[in-house]
């Protein structure tokens, strides 16, 4: 009998990525176990998209080795991706769903019922009929995330899903989060917004410059940062 397939932990050995001359994720070993929310923090630039672009098998290291499970195989089985700027297909609200649902290999017969309770989970069953395209950026976002929750992830990669929502969106966001992570989904999110990190965060990954300065619960992060750059960035400073 074969071992059920795992995504977690993935496990990042000295992994590199170099867009030409450039280094934009240098040399980070990192380990991501289930449990609750990793927050992947750090200024503009810094790599954050980049790493959880690896961590999906988006991208491929130029150096270095990323494992899934124990897997170096980087097709993703159930892993899902949510970019900050959603994508929607020129559907409704349910077909983006649902379509989400055929590429995850969901029974044909079961793919409507499962449709209505994703919409539910993120509170958008009222506009199942909706063109995706004319729903608001915080609903859009919903939806997005639905659509990955259909792939029934182990991991969700999360690249400032919040970044351009105002507060009362990114509540209903956080809220999906937050359920996601309880029901057992380990998330991995990138941020700006030291709050959200406060609310959200198991542990905090600080980047700076395409290296991994940091790794830590959030308590310590915000209480006892190790380096300095990170302290400044807990604190609110300009931190380049
Ligand atoms: N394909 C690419 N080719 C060249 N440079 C790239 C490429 N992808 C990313 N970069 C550069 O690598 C650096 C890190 O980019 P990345 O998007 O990972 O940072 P980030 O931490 O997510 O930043 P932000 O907070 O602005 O989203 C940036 O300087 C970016 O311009
Ligand atoms: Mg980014």
């Amino acid at each position: 009998m074969r071992a059920p397939v795992t995504e977690l932990p993935v496990v990042l050995d000295r992994v590199s990525a170099r867009a030409g001359t450039m280094i934009i994720v240098d040399s980070v070993s990192l380990s991501i176990a289930s449990g609750s929310p990793t927050l992947v923090v750090g200024p503009n630039g810094a790599g954050k998209s980049t790493l959880l672009r690896l961590c999906m098998g988006l991208l491929r290291p130029t150096e270095g080795r990323i494992m899934w499970g124990g897997r170096a195989d980087p097709t993703p089985t159930r892993r899902a991706f949510v970019f900050q700027r959603p994508v929607m297909l020129r559907r409704t609200v349910a077909a983006n769903v649902a379509y989400g649902l055929r590429h995850a290999d969901h029974p044909h017969e079961k793919i409507a019922a499962r449709t209505a309770q994703l919409l539910k989970r993120v509170g958008l069953s009222d506009l199942a009929s909706r063109a995706a395209r004319r729903l608001s950026g915080g609903e859009q976002q919903r939806l997005a995330l639905a659509r990955a929750l259909a792939r029934d992830p182990e991991l969700l990669l999360l690249d400032e899903p919040t970044a351009s929502l105002d507060p009362a969106a990114t509540r209903s966001v956080e809220e999906i989060i937050r359920m996601a992570a309880e029901s057992g989904i380990k998330i991995v999110m990138a941020s700006h917004d030291l709050g959200q990190v406060k609310r959200l965060a198991g542990d905090v990954v600080f980047m700076l410059r395409g290296a991994v300065r940091e790794q830590t619960s959030a308590a310590t992060f915000f209480t006892n940062p190790t380096t300095e750059e990170a302290a400044a960035f807990v604190r609110g400073e300009l931190v380049v």
